[in-house]
């Protein structure tokens, strides 16, 4: 229950966070309509507390690093560890790096070497990067709707307004519109559109999220990934599939290792360490060895935080336990429950409702299926969408309520947590559903 004096503190933390961080948080899309005053002070497993004293089941899942559950014991045990033996040095390589690269070329299928970075949008950029050096081409090709992180080649086209379906749709001011140029982006699942822009351009790179979950989840047409497969190489186009979300979350070897088709270069990230800041690029021998980690090599690629000892510890503890207990099997089980059971719902209230995802990711779109690319998104009932996942927080849990949100179960959620999860999603769409009535 929350106290006057809780409900305080929380508007006078954020009010000082407001004061003196632009917009009150750290990136962009953590500041959601009606949740200014959101404050997190703890988080635990499947849940989070804020301020008010309210606690959650969270399956937002910070976009979804924490796979294992937040403050995994394991994995942060690992961290405090590292921090008590070797810290950041800047120099040469650490026992640990070597463990982790060795780890990652065993069970990710398209990585025969691999080089470590802080963040997502630095993984993708490197692997751009790299694709126009090795192929001396000008162009890049993305998919609407598909997320790759802040940089201006790819920031762009993500959830764009149908105005803008079709044309270019920055996420920033601030982009050279030769950067835009540069950029071709296509509707996912239409390998026609695919083969023409490869016909037509010098196209360096495909990058794609293989399930383009930044749109939720619009999975890939039986075919899709296979045609991707064969017009690069027909093209002698790098292939970049961006496993950001995918990697670890779906698999220890990524949605690579279930589709069965074998990108050039992978991206890696979020889920790689349950939370903690790391990520990957990796891929062809012959590809990575044309960074500038070898002398000579024409490819730069360097930063201060690459290979951090403590973030590097809490990957390699990850994949360990990943390897070692039922995690894929307990999150992918309760996936299946939850979209099951979602769907019953929607179809026994009469609710058009497409509920969507794989493995531990769900997603409800508010329409008519079928579900192919982002232009179907677009007749997404977005009131209904937000305005449940509102309703949902007095039911004691969290799905982001923004459009197109995609959800993630963890290995410390429950069967109770699914029970608890279709309770709640009736009672709250039932009470959305009647203010509109
Ligand atoms: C598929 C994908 N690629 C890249 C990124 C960028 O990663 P980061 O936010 O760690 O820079 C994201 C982030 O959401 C992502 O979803």
């Amino acid at each position: 229950m929350t106290s006057l004096a809780a409900t305080q503190r929380a508007a006078a933390l954020a009010a000082r966070a407001a004061a003196v961080i632009p917009g009150g948080v750290n990136s962009g899309q953590r500041r959601v309509p009606g949740l200014e005053d959101l404050v997190i002070t703890a988080t635990s497993g499947a849940t989070f507390t804020d301020a008010d004293g309210h606690t959650y089941t969270d399956y937002h899942a910070a976009f979804g690093p924490p796979l294992l559950g937040h403050n995994d014991p394991d994995v942060d045990a690992a961290v405090a560890a590292a921090g008590r033996s070797v810290d950041l040095m800047g120099i040469g390589v650490t026992p640990v790096e070597i463990e982790l690269a060795e780890r990652l070329v065993e069970v990710v299928p398209s990585i025969e070497k691999v080089l470590l970075t802080a963040t997502g949008s630095e993984a993708t950029f490197h692997v751009l990067r790299l694709a126009r050096t090795v192929t001396g081409r000008r162009h890049i090709l993305k998919f609407q709707g598909c997320y790759h992180g802040w940089h201006d080649a790819v920031a762009m086209n993500v959830i764009s307004p149908a105005e803008k379906v079709g044309t270019k749709d920055p996420l920033s001011g601030g982009i050279l519109p030769e950067m835009l140029d540069a950029t071709l982006v296509v509707a996912f699942n239409d390998a026609a559109a695919v083969e023409l822009a490869l016909a037509e351009h010098d196209v360096a790179a495909i990058i794609v999220e293989p399930i383009p979950h930044n749109i939720g989840a619009v999975l890939p047409q039986p075919g899709f990934l296979e045609r991707l497969r064969e017009l690069a190489t027909a093209h002698g186009t790098v292939l970049c599939f961006d496993e950001v979300i995918t990697g670890f979350r779906h698999g220890l070897g990524g949605y690579q290792a279930v589709c069965g088709v074998t990108p050039d270069l992978t991206t890696l990230g979020k889920a790689m360490a349950n939370g903690w800041p790391v990520s990957a690029l990796g891929g062809k021998a012959e590809l990575m060895d044309l960074f500038s980690t070898t002398p000579g090599r024409p490819a730069f690629f360097a930063g201060t935080f690459n290979g951090h000892p403590a973030t590097t510890a809490a990957a390699l503890a990850t994949v360990d336990k990943l390897q070692r207990e039922p995690v894929h099997e307990h999150v992918f089980r309760l996936g299946e429950r939850a979209r099951t059971g979602l769907q019953e719902l929607y179809d026994r209230l009469g609710v058009p409702a497409v509920v969507s995802g794989f493995g531990s990711v769900f997603v409800t779109y508010f329409l008519e299926g079928p579900v192919v690319s982002y232009d179907d998104l677009l007749r997404n009932d977005v009131e209904l969408f937000v305005g449940y996942r509102r309703e949902l927080m007095r039911e004691g849990i969290f799905e982001l309520p923004l459009n197109l949100k995609r959800s993630h179960f963890s290995y410390a959620h429950t069967d109770d947590d699914v029970d608890r999860l279709l309770e709640g999603t009736e009672a709250a769409v039932t009470r959305f559903l009647a203010t509109r009535a």
